[in-house]
């Protein structure tokens, strides 16, 4: 039992290897997360205690939650406690690690034997299933949806969002002549179903350099080459100090697919299947003709902007009796 503010106690839901998940004795749709001293690496391989690691990473975790709860992406985080602590909505964990890589290090490099450092020529979404037993290993968005981990819908949301991060995080270290070379997110799904990034956001999961290359987070550890705790001051003090308010809002593109559905005659459809078999292209039998809209959005994604879309849908942009459509993020 952990002391809460107020002196009440607070029961252990779940121990991970850097973070506790404690009860909310007020509510049963919050949870407090604790930010403990230890670094691993290495699936847990090396391991090493920290004096002031857990309250760095959780300063880092508030300042950054609330950064980019103030460009509009939702995530759990609710409010800071008097230790290293965060009061945050209860999730579902999703079992996926969404990894998203600017330049090439760690994991990456060694699996493709690409040299580090080297700039993707746009940023990449890797995911890893979250199974100690297995050692978290790759896995492709395919067999993901496959295995019934994470729905279609919601991993490309997800990924969309995980994009967001990116941008939003890599313009604000870009201020501080800082690079985000790579991070690791999480999402859970909330009681009222709404998606919602999780878990930290410290340089415990993202590799930061700067202009010479040198690292400003948990590789100081990983490779020994320098003091983790003054480092992670550093960059701390670099991230509260930028203009967060001089990053500006990043548009966002969403396809909205109108087809008729399989019953529902589709003459112009039927018209364009006839001009191209008279056309010569005799291996055509049949077309369905339907309609796209591109919509550009100036905010993030978010569970409620999903919501508005079917809104849209319904309202405007197609007919739910005669016509199918999907909303698609790519
Ligand atoms: P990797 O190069 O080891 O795959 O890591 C990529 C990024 O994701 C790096 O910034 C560290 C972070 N990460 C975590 O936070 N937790 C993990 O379990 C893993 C594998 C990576
Ligand atoms: N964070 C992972 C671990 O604790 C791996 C790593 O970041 O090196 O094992």
């Amino acid at each position: 039992m952990e002391k809460y503010e107020g002196e009440k106690t607070m029961k252990l839901i779940h121990k991970g290897k850097v973070k506790r998940v404690l009860e909310d004795p007020e509510s049963k749709d919050r949870v407090v997360i604790e930010f403990t001293d230890t670094v691993t690496a290495g699936d847990g391989a090396k391991k090493q205690e920290f004096t002031g690691k857990g309250k760095l990473a959780c300063d880092f975790s508030e300042f950054l939650f609330g950064y980019l709860e103030g460009k509009g992406i939702d995530t759990h985080f609710i409010k800071r406690l008097k230790g290293p602590q965060l009061m945050c909505t209860k999730v579902e964990i999703f079992p996926i690690e969404f990894v998203c890589r600017n330049l090439v290090a760690g994991s990456f490099s060694r699996r493709y034997g690409t040299e580090k450092g080297t700039v993707l020529d746009s940023p990449l979404v890797e995911y890893f299933m979250k199974n100690d037993d297995l050692h978290d290993p790759l896995i492709t968005g395919e067999s993901i949806i496959r295995l019934g981990l994470v729905s279609q819908n919601d991993l490309e949301f997800m990924t969309k969002v995980t994009l967001s991060v990116n941008y939003y995080l890599s313009e604000l270290l870009k201020q501080q002549k800082l690079t985000l070379v790579d991070f690791k997110l999480e999402f859970g799904k909330a009681e009222n179903g709404e998606i919602v990034l999780a878990d930290e956001i410290s340089p415990d999961t993202m590799r930061v350099w700067d202009a010479t290359a040198t690292s400003l987070d948990k590789d100081v550890f990983r490779e020994d080459k320098g003091d983790l705790i003054a480092t992670y001051e550093k960059l701390l003090t670099a991230v509260k100090t930028a203009r967060s308010e001089d990053v500006e809002a990043r548009l966002e593109s969403v396809y909205i697919i109108v087809e008729p559905k399989p019953a529902i005659k589709n003459p112009p459809g039927e018209v364009t299947r006839k001009a191209l078999i008279r056309l010569g292209f005799a291996e055509v039998e049949d077309v369905r003709m339907g309609k796209v809209f591109n919509i550009t959005l100036k905010k993030p994604l978010t569970s409620e902007i999903l919501k508005h879309l079917e809104v849209m849908n319904v309202k405007l942009l197609s007919n739910p009796i005669s016509e199918k459509h999907k909303v698609r993020f790519e």
